[in-house]
């Protein structure tokens, strides 16, 4: 049976958005307020800042892809919630960190000041340590049974550490300003800085969702695919994006002396790439056959983003 496309694009919408409400009402009972005078351990001005960057908006993709993965692989999404909402620590704590003076100097992110304006650097670098740390305890505390929470730790550090994100971001700040970029190193920069963390996402949900060694990599093929496209798009937007609309600042890559798709083969010849990678991305799902049309329907979606 073949799906109207604008009856598809509102199932998808509402999956999204119920996906969510459930991400968002867990990170929020994981990371609570800390009252001052309370008995806590953490301090309040470290929760007030872990949660102000964790709590104030983000479209949650990676979090959402985590749980659309386990339901595809036919598990039971409710079991990925941790693992979900690790990814969503990690992310924010990487871009808590992107924002700094010594990285990209932000001061905007998620339409509000970015977390060193709103508390100071100081801060802004231990809450990011404190999201990144408590990711860990949270996947290896809640995930059952327990050799699926060592193979979620294992996956997430994989995707978010020296091999993965931390290595992108590094090779990120190595390229600006030098004068020889080439398609291959770039996509090596994305495939690491953003590519990493979205491969980890669809795998967490499959392992949790108990899905055999080729269904993890159909999984992860996608996730390859998608996390560039994402990154391409990402690229795009802040070249083209609306300020308002992205909650963050426009423009700035280019003065960073940024390496980006834009930079290298201009916005015609980005969007043919993303719209190539959405493509192959919905191609590695085969092996899922009619669960993989949420994440299919997804990776198309996204070419289309405009926050
Ligand atoms: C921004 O990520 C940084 C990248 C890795 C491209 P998102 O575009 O997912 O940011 P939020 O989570 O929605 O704020
Ligand atoms: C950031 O990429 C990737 C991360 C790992 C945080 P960008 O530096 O392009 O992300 P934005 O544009 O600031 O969101
Ligand atoms: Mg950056
Ligand atoms: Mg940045
Ligand atoms: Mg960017």
């Amino acid at each position: 049976m073949t799906t109207h496309p604008s009856t598809e694009a509102n199932r998808l919408a509402d999956v999204l958005y119920n996906a969510r409400l459930r991400v968002d009402d867990a990170l929020g009972r994981f990371v609570p307020a800390v009252a001052p005078g309370s008995k806590s351990e953490c301090p309040p001005r470290l929760a007030e800042a872990m949660r102000y960057s964790l709590l104030g908006g983000g479209k949650r993709l990676r979090p959402v892809l985590c749980l659309l993965a386990a339901e595809a692989c036919g598990g039971d999404s409710e079991m990925a919630i941790p693992a979900a909402c690790a990814l969503e620590m990690v992310h924010t704590y990487s871009l808590i960190h992107d924002d700094l003076p010594s990285m990209d100097d932000d001061d905007l992110r998620r339409g509000r000041p970015t977390c060193h304006k709103a508390f100071d650097e100081a801060t802004a670098i231990l809450a990011g340590d404190g999201l990144l740390t408590l990711a860990f305890e949270i996947v290896a505390r809640h995930t059952r049974p327990a050799d699926a929470a060592v193979a979620c730790v294992l996956a997430l550090a994989e995707g978010s550490g020296p091999i993965g994100m931390v290595a992108g971001q590094m090779a990120d700040l190595e390229a600006e300003g030098r004068d020889d970029p080439s398609i291959e190193a770039l996509e090596a920069i994305h495939r690491r800085k953003t590519g990493a963390l979205l491969r980890a996402s669809l795998k967490m949900g499959g392992i949790v969702a108990g899905a055999d060694e080729a269904v993890l990599q159909a999984l992860v093929e996608y996730g390859h695919a998608v996390g560039l496209a994402f990154q391409i798009i990402d690229d795009l937007l802040d070249v083209e994006g609306d300020e308002v609309k992205l909650g963050k600042r426009v423009n700035k890559d280019s003065g960073l002396g940024k390496w980006t798709y834009p930079g290298l083969l201009g916005v015609a010849g980005s969007r043919a790439r993303a719209k190539s990678l959405a493509e192959e991305a919905v191609a590695a799902l085969a092996p899922l056959g009619d669960r993989g049309t949420t994440l299919r329907s997804l990776a198309m979606d996204l070419l289309e983003r405009d926050r």
